[in-house]
């Protein structure tokens, strides 16, 4: 029944060793099951159960899967076929290895994690902290500006070291401005920006750190191309855990509605959809001033640290 043992032993060692690490340990068992009996059909049913069991006819074998509520059914493709008590023993003991190889895994995978955690702890309280002293300190508009430069690049390194690390929602408001500072800056556009305190509360997971600095980024690219103005403000407030954001400028104004519709908006709006969130494209135009513009509202939920 097996291809034999040269060919299941390279098999298994590949599987345990060569692994890209995205397969769930269960894909792993099933693929270590369908390898060694490759005559049958797997069916997964849904209760645990704490060890391989044969049918009282022979026909089928009952194998548990690690840490999970479900149990694999095994049964031959030709139903003349039955099972015996050594490929019960051949169960278990694949079982017990791969069960070993799933703890290996873990704690690699958690001894990697936390290094990298402690990496960019350094980084960010001891190297980041210095810079940002530094930034305060010099008056040199040249060296804020590359000091300012490497700050966001370590920011930016210490963000993707884990990428399942999560960001204060501080951290990535205050480089998000400083990238929309320097964009602003040699065309002349004037930035206000508000910014609620006591924000410390909240994090930002990956997805949402990286959705609102590109959603805030085709923004500010469409005011450079389109709207033909020097002035634009954005105003970030907290309401009920939610994060509210609202872009006005006071240029050409357009309306969504009738308006070409490029990649910009859309991705905007896909993003959005990704945070649970909403947004909301309006003209708003001041008699007395004689101002039009453009106002964008964006709100999506946080999530609590
Ligand atoms: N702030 C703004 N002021 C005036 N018009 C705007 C503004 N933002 C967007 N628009 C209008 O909306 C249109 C669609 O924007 P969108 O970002 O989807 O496409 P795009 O900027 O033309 O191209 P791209 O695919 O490169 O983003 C623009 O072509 C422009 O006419
Ligand atoms: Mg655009």
């Amino acid at each position: 029944m097996h291809n034999g043992l040269d060919q299941d032993l390279k098999f298994l060692v590949n599987t345990f060793y060569n692994q890209d690490h995205t397969s769930s340990i269960e894909q792993c068992w099933e693929q270590i099951l369908v390898n060694f009996f490759p005559e049958t059909v797997i069916h997964k049913q849904a209760s645990a159960i704490e060890s391989s069991q044969l049918s009282d006819d022979t026909s089928r074998i009952l194998i548990p899967v690690m840490n999970s509520n479900t149990h694999f059914e095994l049964i031959h493709k030709n139903n003349e076929q039955a099972f015996s008590d050594k490929d019960i023993d051949l169960i278990d003991s694949l079982f017990n290895l791969t069960q070993q190889f799933a703890s290996t895994r873990e704690a690699i995978e958690r001894g990697a994690h936390e290094e990298r955690q402690r990496i960019a702890r350094d980084l960010h309280d001891d190297v980041a902290a210095r810079l940002l002293t530094l930034i305060h300190q010099v008056k040199d508009k040249k060296t804020i500006e590359l000091t300012r430069s490497i700050l966001k690049s370590l920011r930016n390194a210490i963000y993707t070291l884990d990428n399942k690390s999560t960001t204060t929602i501080l951290d990535a408001i205050t480089d998000i401005r400083a990238e929309i500072q320097d964009r602003l800056n040699p065309l002349g556009i004037q930035l206000f920006w508000q910014q609620p305190e006591n924000i410390e509360r909240f994090i930002f997971t990956p997805r949402q750190h990286i959705n609102l600095h590109r959603i805030l980024h085709e923004i500010v690219t469409n005011i450079i191309r389109h709207a033909n103005t020097n002035y634009m403000h954005i105003d970030i407030e907290l309401q009920n855990d939610h994060l509210h954001i609202n872009v006005v400028d006071n240029g050409n104004g357009f309306d969504i509605n009738s308006c070409i519709p490029g990649k910009g908006i859309h991705n905007i709006k896909n993003r959005v959809a990704e945070l649970n969130g909403m947004v909301n494209w309006s003209n708003h135009s001041n008699a007395e001033t004689g101002s039009n513009g453009c106002s964008i509202d964006i709100s999506f939920p946080l999530t609590t640290q």
